[in-house]
């Protein structure tokens, strides 16, 4: 590689530093998106686009952080969708107990498919519900995941009080999402990706944009759950979205 060449790449990689960072954060009114993918088309697409490479790292990136807690006894992901993470989650821990909870029987069908496909559908148990209503006893739960899900649920503080209910004590909530306030840089990079790579049947209904749109701002994530009872509550956000974490 010649000193011309290296100059370009140096020069390339601060322009893209000073697009990523450098553009403000996005100030939008939220604009709420419809619960569950409950269309056999809709669902499909969806699926698609979760094989996608930065649906993939993102997940990867779920997956260290969920490292950190050394889940153990029943974990739960809420709003599993088509089963992508929770499979890999039976992948890596054995002794866990796992259930995937969802709104859509049309996403739940692809999960379960997933799972058989991968010799695990004896590992993990699929079941219909609304992050409002658990199908679960009180104190039952040891940790509670949810991807992707939260900018869907039509009241959070519910959810969240309900999350508080089904988890033991010391058990532990571990959630991550977009966030409305990203940088102006990824809803640029979102629409883009739309025009080309997207399924029609997810352009149809504003989707991905529309999740971004729906999310929530870090100033409202933190004013919801300051109003609950769980300890150790943190935030851990960046460019478009942030996980949240609480502790029973
Ligand atoms: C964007 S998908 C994310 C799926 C998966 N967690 C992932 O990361 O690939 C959102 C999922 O949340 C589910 N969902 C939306 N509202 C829900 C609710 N109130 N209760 C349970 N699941 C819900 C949808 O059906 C959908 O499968």
């Amino acid at each position: 590689m010649n000193f011309l060449q290296i100059l370009l790449i140096i020069f390339g990689i601060i322009i893209a530093l000073i697009l990523i960072f450098g553009l403000p954060r996005k100030k939008n009114y939220r604009k709420p998106s419809i619960e569950g993918l409950d269309s056999p088309e809709v669902a499909a697409a969806f699926e698609k686009m979760t094989n996608f490479l930065p649906f993939k790292l993102l997940r990867r990136k779920v997956l260290s952080q969920l490292n950190l807690y050394n889940p153990i006894g029943t974990l739960v992901d809420i709003g599993c969708g088509s089963g992508n993470l929770i499979v890999e989650i039976a992948k890596t821990y054995q002794d866990l107990n796992l259930i995937g909870v969802d709104i859509s029987d049309e996403i739940l069908d692809l999960a379960k498919k997933r799972a058989f496909e991968n010799y695990l559908n004896e590992r993990i148990d699929f079941r219909l519900g609304n992050v409002e209503h658990l199908p679960f006893p009180d104190n039952s739960i040891d940790f509670l995941l949810s991807t992707f899900s939260l900018h869907h649920w039509q009241d959070p503080l519910r959810a969240f009080n309900e999350f508080f209910r089904v988890l033991r004590d010391e058990g532990t909530l571990l959630i991550f999402d977009f966030r409305r306030d990203a940088r102006k840089f990824f809803y640029g990079l979102l629409k883009f990706a739309t025009k080309i790579v997207v399924p029609k049947a997810l352009k149809k209904i504003n989707e991905p944009i529309g999740s971004l749109q729906a999310g929530y701002t870090l100033k409202e994530i933190r004013q919801i759950i300051s109003q609950l009872p769980f300890n150790n509550v943190e935030t851990n956000p960046f460019l478009a979205w942030t996980f949240i974490y609480m502790k029973k």
